[in-house]
């Protein structure tokens, strides 16, 4: 199986898509800031304070070409700001969770740790800053995608069903 790459804004439900994917697939699933986070033995927003944006930007590099070389079978949910390592294609389908900005932050408050959510992603302290980033990165998540989902108002369970229908 080829592997797939799913890419989208902080928030938009990656993570619970994948665990979902892997309930019904034989996909293995991992997630870039995890592997950041255990190379570093540190929280994302500890490497963004303590090291800062760019050396974060750095080890997603490092992860991307290490995910090219040695993955296969696996569901890569990204960061983010994942997308824009040069070598995404080669790592795999390239599948985009996509969702209106107001949309994504509902969705973050609705849930019971929602200030959790909020405060372990650094780059959403400042939601018009957020939003902004959100209207940079859109046109280049969708030029990027093969396959496009979208997930407003939709059960995790409904989109990995999506998902796997359209790879
Ligand atoms: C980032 C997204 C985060 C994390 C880091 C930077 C981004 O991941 O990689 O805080 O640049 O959009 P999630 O998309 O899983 O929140």
């Amino acid at each position: 199986m080829k592997n797939i790459v799913l890419i989208g804004f902080m928030g938009v439900g990656k993570g619970s898509i994948a665990r979902e994917v892997v309930k019904y697939s034989d996909y293995i699933a991992i997630d870039t800031d995890d592997l950041i986070e255990s190379m570093e033995n540190k929280k994302i927003k500890k490497i963004f304070e303590e090291n800062g944006e760019d050396y974060f930007r750095k080890l997603e590099k490092h992860v991307a070409k290490w995910l090219e070389k040695s993955v296969h079978d696996t569901l890569v949910s990204t960061g983010g700001g994942f997308y824009k390592r040069e070598n995404l294609q080669k790592i795999g389908t390239i599948v985009l969770l996509d969702s209106p900005f107001d949309a994504i932050i509902k969705r973050i408050k609705k849930h019971p740790n929602a200030a959790r959510k909020l405060k372990k992603r650094p780059l959403l302290n400042d939601l018009k800053e957020a939003k902004k980033l959100y209207e940079e990165r859109r046109p280049q998540y969708l030029k990027l995608a093969e396959i496009v989902i979208d997930v407003t108002d939709k059960s995790a369970q409904e989109c990995a069903k999506e998902l796997l229908k359209k790879v």
